[in-house]
C-alpha cells in the first residue's frame, strides 16, 4: 500500500493543526498517513514515502529553516524520490504575507527532486494557505487537499494497492 507523509513545522500550532487535517483527509480517503513535526523525520525516512507533504508557517515569505534543513538534507537523495507525489501547506500572519511564495518555494524543490505536483483550479491553486489560525474555509481546503492528493498516489501507484 502506498504511504503518504505529512511533515510540518509548527511554532504556535497553526500549522500543526492544518497537518492533522490534511493527514485525516488523506485516512480518509485509503491512504496510509504519517504526521510527524519535521525535526522527527530522518532524511532517509522519506524514502519510504509515495507522497511526502510538507507545511511551514510563512516567516519571511519563505519556509522556516527547520524545513529547508531537511529539504537540503534530501539532496543525499536526489534522484529517488522521482515520480512521487508532492505537496506543500502554509500558515501565514498576514493575507499577502508571502504565503503563496512559501508554498511555491517548497513545491520547487519538490519538483527539482523530479517529484509530481497537483495544483488546484479552486479555492487554493497551489496548496492550502491559512491566516493565523485555519478557517472554515481554510480548513476545507485541507480536506479537499488530502482528498486529491491521496487519489493521485493511489493513481500513480495502484501496484501498491492491497
Ligand atoms: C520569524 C517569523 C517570521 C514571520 N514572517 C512572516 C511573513 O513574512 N509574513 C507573514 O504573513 N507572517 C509572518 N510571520 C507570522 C507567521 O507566519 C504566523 O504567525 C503563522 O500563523 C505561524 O504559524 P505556526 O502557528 O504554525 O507557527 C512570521 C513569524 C515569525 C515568528
Amino acid at each position: 500500500m502506498p504511504k503518504a507523509l505529512v511533515a510540518y513545522f509548527s511554532r504556535t500550532g497553526h500549522t500543526k493543526k492544518m497537518a492533522e487535517r490534511i493527514a485525516a483527509s488523506l485516512r480518509a480517503h485509503d491512504l496510509e498517513t504519517d504526521l510527524r513535526a519535521v525535526g522527527t523525520v530522518a532524511v532517509s525516512d522519506l524514502l519510504h514515502y509515495e507522497a511526502i507533504i510538507l507545511g511551514s508557517p510563512t516567516y519571511y515569505g519563505t519556509m522556516s529553516w527547520e524545513v529547508k534543513k531537511l529539504l537540503d538534507d534530501s539532496v543525499k537523495y536526489h534522484g529517488r524520490l522521482r515520480g512521487r507525489v508532492g505537496g506543500a501547506f502554509t500558515s501565514s500572519g498576514n493575507r499577502a504575507g508571502g504565503n503563496e511564495t512559501t508554498v511555491l518555494d517548497i513545491l520547487k524543490a519538490l519538483m527539482i527532486h523530479g517529484m509530481v505536483i497537483q495544483g488546484d483550479h479552486q479555492g487554493d491553486h497551489y496548496g492550502p494557505a491559512a491566516v493565523g489560525a485555519a478557517d472554515a474555509r481554510a480548513l476545507k481546503s485541507c480536506d479537499r487537499y488530502g482528498e486529491r492528493l491521496a487519489a493521485l498516489t493511489l493513481k500513480l501507484f495502484p501496484g501498491l494497492k492491497n
